[in-house]
């Protein structure tokens, strides 16, 4: 993995900084474009100032099974992070089912056995068609395989979405899927929802930024224990008329009857985590395989079968088993920059944290070289994030500014989460005083880049905060009986900034010839501004030699 020293572009004499912009896009209009409403005279005044392009984030340029896929920051981090372009587990589930090569594999093998021992088979995931985590197509052609199967008793576990999709759509999937369910039931197959809730409320936490989500999530899927209900649909509209909050934010429930859970999860069942995305599996895969656990108190521990939809982490191969391989994700920019010398160093806050390492590093969660990578992790706020739009992002600055100024680094990357984290909240003042906090951060960062002689590269994942209210098929803002937009909670299809800054000219120039240039496109860039070739199989870098 020796990399080449470039011929056409000198090292940069100072250090190459990404700066990730969770969240904020190019939105093509002005309503609710938080990004656009918020004053942001720094990031106005660098994206006018110096050379910048916009980067496709969304569909198949980020390896996402169609162009109607939105972006996200699994696939974001990965396309920045390995220069290339994998397919994704979105494409990669779909592509399993549909060759039926997934019914083959040892780990559903194991999982049929399990239940037609007498064992319950349990599927548990994000119960949407968001495409991010997970996908109900995935979920229904299992359901439809287990029954063909033989399997006898088949309990749901969903967790509510809002946030990949519509903020107040959960009963758009509940109530077809109850249908289809009574279509799918007969005498010899048993199939119901045994469980469920929002999926920030319960189950998905990610990073270990609150196991107390994690340990709700386990009260209600395996020990059933928590507020009954006759069916999914009475407990959205029952939790709907009580609170005001989303679905994302809903509590979980159990579906009970004659105060009798349906579908607790015991010694002899086999469980199937369905995301396939790791961030928010690895937590709740870790509590149904580790014999020592000290998370949370999970009781006696089920004795189950337990498959993941795929491996989370290829680094500690968890969990073991699982029902398609994930995409193989190889000589990422990191694992180059670690065995050529260059020092790194990665920063986030927690909700970001694996965001800039794990999925930056192709889904794994270790280092490659311990000596000289470093990794910061600032604690981020418990908190619904529109209560505090300003998140971590001055702390993050705080530290980053001291590593770059310490010349310790050659190579720095930041993901910032306000435009992302603040967007999913559907609020639209937060996202502005988000974009605002970001920009003050921005005026602070990027003068001691410039001091330091180094190279800033301002960009982003995927769009998010770029647009606030929901839009109809027509691309029209969708207004209540009262004239009052409804929010839109999940990320966009829109492009992203790339602005690079640096001290004075450079001797390059941003190409004009890559009209579909994606986030794969900037690792070539980053190491050429580092004074190395791309490796060939790298997507052509952003600039070219003056
Ligand atoms: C989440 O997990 O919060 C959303 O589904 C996707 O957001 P992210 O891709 O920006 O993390
Ligand atoms: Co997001």
């Amino acid at each position: 993995m020796k990399l080449t020293k470039s011929s056409c572009f000198p090292a940069c004499p100072g250090p190459v900084v990404t700066i990730v912009l969770d969240g904020v896009g190019i939105s093509p209009r002005e309503d609710g474009d938080a990004v656009k409403a918020a004053r942001t005279p720094n990031l106005d005044r660098y994206m006018a100032s110096y050379p910048m392009t916009k980067l496709l984030a969304h569909g198949t340029a980020v390896g996402m099974p169609s162009d109607e896929d939105m972006g996200n920051s699994e696939v974001g981090h990965n396309a920045f992070g390995a220069g290339r372009v994998f397919a994704q587990g979105a494409k990669l589930v779909a592509e399993s089912i549909s060759s039926g090569h997934l019914w083959q594999g040892q780990a559903w093998h194991d999982v049929i056995a399990t239940a037609k021992q007498g064992g319950t088979l349990h599927f548990l995931g994000l119960f949407s068609d968001g495409n991010v985590h997970s996908h109900i197509d995935h979920l229904k052609a299992m359901i439809e395989q287990a029954k063909q199967a033989g399997v006898a008793k088949v309990r749901l576990h969903i967790l509510l979405d809002g946030r990949d999709v519509g903020e107040t759509s959960a009963l758009d999937y509940v109530d077809p899927f109850e249908a289809y369910l009574d279509g799918l039931r007969s005498t010899d197959f048993d199939v119901a929802i045994a469980s469920g809730g929002g999926r920030m409320q319960i189950t998905m936490d990610r990073y270990e930024a609150d196991w107390s989500m994690v340990k709700r999530g386990w009260d209600i899927h395996v020990l059933g224990l928590g507020r009954q209900f006759a069916s999914a649909h009475e407990a959205i509209e029952t939790f709907r008329n009580e609170t005001n909050v989303i679905d994302q934010d809903l509590p979980g429930f159990v579906i009970a009857k004659d105060g009798k859970p349906l579908g607790t999860i015991v010694d002899g069942d086999a469980v199937v985590f369905f995301n396939f995305r790791g961030d928010r599996a690895i937590e709740i895969s870790r509590a149904f395989i580790e014999e020592q656990f000290s998370p949370f108190e999970r009781g006696p521990l089920p004795k189950v079968t337990y498959a993941g939809m795929m491996q989370y982490d290829g680094d500690t191969k968890l969990p073991p088993r699982f029902l398609v391989e994930p995409p193989t994700i190889d000589r990422t920019l990191g694992e180059y920059l670690a065995k050529n010398g260059i020092s790194q160093y990665a920063i986030s806050e927690t909700q970001k944290f694996g965001h800039v390492t794990y999925f930056w590093n192709g889904n794994r969660s270790g280092k490659f070289d311990e000596a000289s990578e470093t990794y910061v992790e600032i604690p981020s706020d418990v908190v619904p994030f529109e209560q505090r739009p300003w998140m971590k992002c001055a702390e993050i600055t705080d530290a980053l500014i001291a590593a770059v100024r310490s010349g310790k680094y050659q190579y720095l990357r930041v993901n910032y989460a306000n435009g992302d984290m603040v967007g999913h909240t559907g609020n639209f003042e937060a996202a502005v005083t988000a974009m605002q906090g970001l920009d003050l951060q921005l005026a602070r960062l990027i003068p001691v880049i410039l001091e330091m002689n180094g190279t800033a590269i301002i960009t982003a994942d995927h769009g998010n905060a770029d647009e606030m209210y929901e839009l109809d098929k027509k691309g029209n803002v969708t207004r209540n009986a009262e004239g009052r937009t409804k929010a839109k909670t999940s990320h966009t299809l829109n492009p992203v900034p790339f602005v690079l800054i640096s001290r004075e000219n450079p001797g390059y120039q941003l190409r004009q010839d890559l009209p579909k240039a994606g986030l794969s496109n900037v690792a070539a860039t980053i190491l050429n501004l580092l004074g190395f070739d791309a490796p060939e199989a790298y997507d052509p870098s952003l600039i070219e030699a003056q």
